[in-house]
């Protein structure tokens, strides 16, 4: 498949769209552990905006995910930068699929435990929290020694958006 030129504006909202909303989700994360407590000890835990926030956000992510991805297998994204060594280009790749990967199990495992009960479903959604966040301060570090040390266009190409230009 030929590669595209840039990111797509629909791509590169998505993308800034979703960071922003898993970082609410870590941000606030505690009222829904305090839910997800009460529920274990039988209860019926109160309303909490937050915690319909943590459930419909992350259930708006695994929407915006599904999106994304068949965006990406359809369009596809831009060819690494040429100067970049080929472990890095590996890694980029491993990353940005675990993250895909994780923007679906998250919040599946989510919704198992707080709308099926499934306890274990729970354990793994807290399990999975630790090499998002991982990912997300790698992919970070990435970005920026990409913006400041390589000196590439990297991370120009996530915030201006190119046409479907194949290149050779
Ligand atoms: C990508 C989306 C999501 C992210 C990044 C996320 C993140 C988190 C985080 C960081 C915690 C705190 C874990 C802890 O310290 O114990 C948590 C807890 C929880 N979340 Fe999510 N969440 C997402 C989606 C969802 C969805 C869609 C649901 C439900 C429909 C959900 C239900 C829960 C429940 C029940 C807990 C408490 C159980 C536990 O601690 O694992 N989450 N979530
Ligand atoms: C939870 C937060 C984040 C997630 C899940 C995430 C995920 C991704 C994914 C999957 C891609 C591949 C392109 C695609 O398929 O859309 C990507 C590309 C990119 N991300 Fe993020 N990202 C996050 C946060 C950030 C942040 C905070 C920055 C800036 C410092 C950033 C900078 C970039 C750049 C520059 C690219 C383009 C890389 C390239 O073209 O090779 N991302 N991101």
């Amino acid at each position: 498949m030929s590669k595209p030129a840039g990111y797509s504006r629909t791509q590169i909202a998505l993308h800034w769209i979703v960071a922003a909303i898993i970082g609410t989700q870590f941000v606030f994360h505690e009222s829904m552990v305090s839910a997800w407590r009460a529920v274990r000890r039988g209860g019926v835990p109160e309303f909490d905006p937050l915690v319909a926030a943590h459930v419909w956000g992350g259930l708006l992510i695994l929407a915006l995910a599904a999106w994304r991805l068949a965006i990406r297998l359809k369009r596809g994204a831009p060819p690494p930068p040429k100067e970049e060594h080929p472990s890095l280009k590996m890694a980029a790749n491993i990353v940005h699929w675990t993250f895909y990967a994780l923007m679906i199990v998250l919040p599946v495992t989510g919704a198992a435990a707080w709308f099926g009960g499934i306890g274990f479903a729970g354990e793994v959604h807290e399990f999975f929290k630790l090499p998002l966040l991982a990912l997300v301060a790698l992919h970070v570090a990435a970005a920026l020694y990409h913006q400041f040390v390589l000196k590439t266009d990297v991370l120009a190409r996530m915030k201006r958006a190119q046409p479907c230009r194949p290149r050779p």
